[in-house]
């Protein structure tokens, strides 16, 4: 990734600068952290990062990238919201190590609201089977006390993460998933270093032949579900992003494991018809059954 902090416009906070100091750092090598420490204090809408305190298993596939910023020194700050969602919101966050510009990066926020929050209950068919270890969440999740709604949102950030985890290992076009913390997921902001995201598919513009082209990598990258034995389960044109002409899929909660899930193949099948109506209609020449059956045939 480009410096996505070369521009300090977006900033919209009264807080501590991520401009290099002007004193001569090389003299200070040693004591860097402990100056970052020492003379800052979140502002208004920035956080210590949240990376050191979390669990190994609520961090992201190794090895990580090398954009990753892991160091206890770090700053997250908000940089405004990109999208409310229906049961989560999504904002553009900077994490960042003070007077380092090497140590800085955009990353995107996704937020999952309590059940009381949401206008929006994905249907019980994603979650049919899926079993929940704690029995004190069990019991809190049927009880629906605060502590339970807490527990229902949490399960949709986690389900995220680990599909985000495991389908970046399969080499699938999905952004890499940093860490999981609560009802919070973040992961790699797809967009520019100014902190414009990726177009939706919905909005891309493109010629004929252009489009050819992302049906191909939307195929692409359902083979690569379908081999591991999943679908999306919500595939559209809203849940595919085109960021520096590839096509990333977002939005993976409620991946379906096609075989184990009763509704497996119905919402493999949903998403090959979402995909080819779209396409169709854009004159881009493809056929949901044709496709279907080539996603059948890739499954394990
Ligand atoms: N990693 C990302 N990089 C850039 N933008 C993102 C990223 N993840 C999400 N977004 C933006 O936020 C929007 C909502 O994300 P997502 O679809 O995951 O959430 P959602 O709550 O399911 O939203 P909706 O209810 O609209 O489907 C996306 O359409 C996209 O514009
Ligand atoms: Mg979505």
């Amino acid at each position: 990734m480009s410096d996505p902090f070369a521009s300090s416009e977006a900033a919209s906070f009264d807080a501590p600068s991520f401009d290099t100091p002007s004193f001569d750092a090389a003299a200070f090598d040693s004591l860097e952290t402990e100056l970052a420490f020492a003379d800052v204090d979140p502002g208004e809408g920035q956080r210590w990062s949240t990376w050191p305190a979390i669990t190994p298993s609520e961090r992201g596939p190794e090895p990580w990238p090398a954009w990753v910023v892991t160091s206890a020194g770090a700053l997250d700050t908000e940089r405004g919201i990109l999208k409310t969602g229906k049961e989560a919101d999504v904002f553009l966050l900077e994490r960042g190590v003070p007077g380092d510009p090497s140590q800085h990066t955009l990353l995107a926020a996704k937020r999952y609201r309590s059940a009381e929050h949401r206008s929006f209950h994905r249907s019980s068919v994603y979650t049919e089977g899926r079993s929940i270890r704690n029995t004190r969440d069990a019991r809190a999740l049927a009880k629906k006390s605060d502590h339970g709604r807490e527990v229902a949102a949490a399960q949709w950030s986690f389900a995220e993460f680990e599909a985000l985890c495991r389908m970046w290992e399969l080499g699938a076009p999905v952004p890499y998933p940093v860490q999981v913390n609560g009802t919070e997921v973040l992961m790699e902001f797809l967009g520019d270093a100014d902190g414009t995201a990726a177009p939706r598919l919905a909005q891309a513009r493109g010629d004929r032949t252009e489009l050819q082209g992302y049906y191909a990598q939307v195929v692409d990258l359902m083979r690569i579900f379908a081999a591991a034995g999943f679908a999306h389960g919500d595939l559209s044109a809203y849940n595919l992003l085109v960021h520096e002409g590839r096509v990333h899929v977002i939005d993976l909660p409620q991946i379906v494991d096609i075989i184990a899930n009763p509704q497996g193949l119905d919402l493999l099948h949903r998403d090959c018809v979402n995909i080819c109506d779209w396409f169709t209609r854009r004159r881009v020449e493809c056929d949901a059954e044709e496709l279907f059956a080539e996603l059948l045939a890739a499954l394990y």
